[in-house]
């Protein structure tokens, strides 16, 4: 299985990713693995954005920290430009921290309430620009305020005075102040108002397109991903079952899953609604083993060969 874009080198590369997380039997002894990630594999190109879709439970923020390394593979490589970050030095992987970031779903999780927002964006100028003069810090975290759309003069207020989208906008700031390649998002509108939703996905695309920033963005709100991504991968039971062109993916869905999941927006009417869910009971088999590799069923659509018992 090797869904690799022809045309573009890659900017993110992963291959055969599993991630297992060890089962404690009730007895406290040695138990089995429970296996949240099989065998994933994509490829991110430069200045794209990659959809992550699935259920909650099915792993997407399981790739999200492996790929960067947050919580690592316990099987395959993620390499990025070309190099695999398993095989950096603690010290190579701090300097790669700087291009690779992650924006989650709750900012103010991510917030520190002790720390005002101007300290909070100027703390990966300390971490990786030690030799930085203060001036020059706090013009640059004024100007990445500015740069999302909040006030300069914020910088000295603390995160309860915000807004979940103002909180939003100040964990972007922080995550685009070392001018990152690549950016893991992480559900992150999922907790905000819907009115506050658009103006947080248009602010990630003008800093897309101002700074060619890549995204793999994580979400289970197949609409935004339409309107967001280029190409899609659907993920079920730790496997991705179909990734293509956003445009094929919604217009002409191959695995069951997904025809699933993009029926799953139900209907008021019950007619409708019963005729909905016959179509939706067209399941994929229960058993994750019965999913297999990926294959290409037109160029760039790749679909999970399954078994149907
Ligand atoms: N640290 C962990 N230890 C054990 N199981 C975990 C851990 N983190 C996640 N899981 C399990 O892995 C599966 C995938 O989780 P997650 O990646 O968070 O899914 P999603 O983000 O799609 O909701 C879930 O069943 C979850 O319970
Ligand atoms: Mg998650």
């Amino acid at each position: 299985m090797r869904p690799e874009p022809a045309d573009r080198y890659p900017l993110l590369s992963v291959r055969n990713l599993s991630k297992h997380y060890p089962l404690r039997s009730w007895w406290g002894g040695k138990g089995s693995v429970f296996r949240a990630v099989q065998d994933v594999s994509f490829d991110i190109r430069p200045g794209e954005t990659l959809g992550l879709v699935g259920e909650s439970g099915s792993g997407k923020s399981t790739i999200g920290r492996a790929v960067t390394m947050l919580n690592p593979p316990s099987a395959g490589t993620v390499a990025f430009e070309g190099t695999d970050l398993a095989k950096l030095s603690a010290w190579e992987m701090r300097r790669m921290r700087a291009r690779i970031q992650m924006v989650f779903q709750d900012p103010y999780a991510a917030l520190n309430p002790r720390m005002s927002i101007g300290d909070y964006v100027a703390e990966p100028f300390r971490l990786h620009r030690p030799g930085m003069a203060r001036a020059e810090r706090r013009d640059e975290v004024e100007g990445l305020l500015a740069r999302v759309g909040l006030d300069p003069r914020f910088a000295r207020r603390y995160p309860h005075q915000f807004s979940g989208g103002q909180r939003q906008r100040i964990c972007i700031a922080r995550a685009i102040a070392l001018k990152p390649s690549f950016i893991v998002a992480d559900e992150p509108i999922a907790a905000l108002d819907v009115s506050i939703q658009a103006q947080v996905v248009n602010l990630l695309q003008d800093l897309q397109d101002e700074l060619g920033i890549s995204y793999l963005f994580i979400s289970h709100d197949l609409r935004m991903v339409r309107y967001l991504c280029q190409r899609v991968a659907v993920l079920w039971h730790g496997r991705v079952v179909e990734l293509a062109e956003a445009d094929a993916l919604y217009e002409d869905p191959r695995h069951p899953y997904t025809r699933r999941l993009l029926s799953a927006v139900p209907v008021p009417n019950p007619v409708e609604e019963r005729a909905r869910l016959r179509a939706a009971s067209l399941l994929p088999p229960a058993d994750p083993d019965a999913i297999g590799g990926l294959v290409e069923v037109a160029p760039g659509h790749w679909v999970a060969d399954t078994r149907y018992s």
